[in-house]
């Protein structure tokens, strides 16, 4: 298997495993992962983290070989299969956290943008090395990589190739947090941070946010508007105002 999908308390782990391959994505490997997906939707956790096999990397990538064995059609496709998995993952229910050990390059970077949030090691290195192939990246480096750290930086990651070592990362608002030890463990304690909230309201909040800034002003309050009215409207909505006037600890329903 290319992957390693487990349980752990209320989060769900997916562990890239090709180490030999510095967990290159190969078609199967992303295939593991949308099917991966779609057993962790069933599931009831709070979080999906995602990390690699063995201390070197996280991911190197898309796999380089794989690459040259297609032809422009089926790489189209390959392109396609990558965004579209690594928008469900942006999109997922639940918010993700990209674990970061060692390198995270081309595909690997990109899965970890797609992230909800990014915590690394000191050792986490990022770039999109794809100028360096004669290639562009494909699973969506070159429109995420600006949303985080606007465009001047990312013009400068993209089109040098060069890699952007943890304490530029965390700077420039690449990674949240730099972690010690062990680095799934330290991610889960990241996430611990968030995942004692209303998952509706983190999700509507997540919602807002990735769906406003790629419209006007306007638009984003509008959409803004529509997704606070649905969360007063809910359970949880009412239930922490209630619990702050009575100054007690709220009942969070949709934990
Ligand atoms: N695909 C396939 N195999 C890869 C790989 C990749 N992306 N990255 C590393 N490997 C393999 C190497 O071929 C090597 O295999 P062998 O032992 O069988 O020779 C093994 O992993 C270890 O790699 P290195 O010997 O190169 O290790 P290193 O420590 O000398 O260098 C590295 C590490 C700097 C990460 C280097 O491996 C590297 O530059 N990898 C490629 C990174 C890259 O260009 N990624 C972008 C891929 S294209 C892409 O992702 C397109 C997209 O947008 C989706």
């Amino acid at each position: 298997m290319s992957i390693q999908l487990t349980r752990r308390d209320d989060f769900a782990v997916i562990t890239l495993d090709r180490p030999a391959a510095l967990n290159a994505l190969n078609y199967a490997t992303l295939q593991a992962i949308d099917e991966a997906l779609d057993e962790v939707a069933a599931w009831k956790v709070r979080a999906l983290l995602f990390t690699g096999c063995g201390d070197k990397a996280f991911c190197a990538g898309a796999d380089i070989s794989e690459l040259l064995d297609r032809d422009i059609p089926d790489e189209y496709v390959g392109t396609r299969l990558g965004q579209s998995v690594f928008s469900r993952i942006e999109s997922f229910p639940v918010p993700s956290v990209a674990a970061v050990n060692g390198y995270a390059l081309g595909g690997g970077c990109e899965l970890a943008l797609a992230c909800t949030f990014r915590v690394g090691t000191s050792s986490a290195k990022f770039g999109l090395p794809e100028v360096k192939l004669g290639l562009v990246p494909g699973y969506g480096g070159t429109q995420r990589l600006p949303r985080l750290v606007g465009v001047a930086a990312a013009l400068d990651i993209v089109l040098t190739g060069r890699m952007v070592a943890a304490d530029e990362a965390l700077r420039i608002g690449l990674l949240h947090r730099i972690v010690h030890g062990d680095v799934i463990e330290a991610a889960m304690a990241y996430a611990r941070g968030f995942t004692g909230h209303s998952m509706l309201a983190m999700r509507l909040i997540r919602d807002a946010v990735l769906r406003g800034v790629d419209t006007s002003l306007q638009d984003g309050l509008r959409i803004e508007a529509d997704l606070s009215t649905i969360s007063m409207n809910s359970e949880d909505g009412k239930e922490g105002p209630r619990a702050f006037i009575a100054k007690r600890a709220p009942r969070i329903l949709d934990r």
